[in-house]
């Protein structure tokens, strides 16, 4: 879109043998955890996924667990709360669409879930949303509310700036810089919206390699049916 600013970056995942960075991915949930979730939800994304990015049956659990799930209804035809377990989805921050939007100056937060995907730009769009947050030029009349975002389509987003230096302490020492955060957190966020990805790029790789195989084979057995006709 028009006035746009998009930065681009290089991702582990670009490219043809592109991979996740786990490490990174890690970071992302916690950031996503610790600082988005305040108001975003990540409904598609249940406990027990979490394995793929490295965490184990024990932490899975113990994750679940920090969180209050709604269920029900009991024998009373009530709902209740309980404690997570792994085959839940990770609960978001509002009970409805309603409570969202009026929690945020009328626009809900969306869902993370697919954000990676559902916006050109993808993770490049998240990051420089993250980190696109300026003063309005002398000559941009701001709205009474919202904050002046470079990226963000019309230049005012109603999402405050949720990221400061060193918010979050990372537990492998790297530096919680913005740039960082939402480098990580864009990255967590894509693989939220497509965990298969590197399964995708190895079954490509596969098809690749047997289709180079078998032109091979076929031109070796052209080459000997064909071995007698002078
Ligand atoms: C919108 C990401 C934290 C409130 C968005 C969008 C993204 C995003 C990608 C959508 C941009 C688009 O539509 O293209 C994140 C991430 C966060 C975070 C990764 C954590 C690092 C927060 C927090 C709040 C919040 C803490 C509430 C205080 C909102 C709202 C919108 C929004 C209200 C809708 C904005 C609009 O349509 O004008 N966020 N967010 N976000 N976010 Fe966040």
């Amino acid at each position: 879109e028009e006035g746009i600013v998009t930065r681009h970056l290089h991702w582990p995942t670009d490219g043809f043998f592109g991979s996740f960075d786990r490490a990174a991915v890690q970071r992302g949930f916690q950031v996503y955890r610790e600082v988005c979730s305040a108001c975003h939800s990540l409904k598609y994304v249940a406990f027990r996924n979490l394995a793929d990015i490295g965490y184990d049956e024990e932490q899975i659990k113990a994750i679940a667990a920090q969180y209050q799930v709604t269920d029900g209804p009991n024998d009373q035809g009530e709902m209740f709360q309980r404690p997570g377990l792994p085959s839940d989805r990770i609960p978001g921050p509002y009970p409805n669409e309603q409570a969202a939007a009026a929690a945020n100056g009328g626009k809900a937060p969306p869902d993370l879930s697919l954000m990676a995907k559902a916006r050109e730009g993808g993770m490049d769009h998240i990051y420089s949303v993250l980190t696109g947050y300026e003063e309005p030029p002398a000559d941009f009349t701001m709205p009474p509310s919202g904050y002046y975002n470079v990226a963000f389509p019309g230049h005012v987003i109603a999402m405050p700036p949720p990221l400061n230096p060193d918010q979050v302490t990372y537990a492998d020492g790297t530096k919680a810089t913005v740039a960082q955060m939402a480098q990580d957190v864009s990255q967590f966020l894509m693989w939220a919206a497509e965990p298969k990805l590197e399964a995708r790029k190895q079954t490509g790789i596969k098809v690749i390699l047997f289709l180079v195989v078998l032109t091979g084979l076929t031109f070796a057995l052209k080459r000997k049916v064909w071995a007698d006709v002078p």
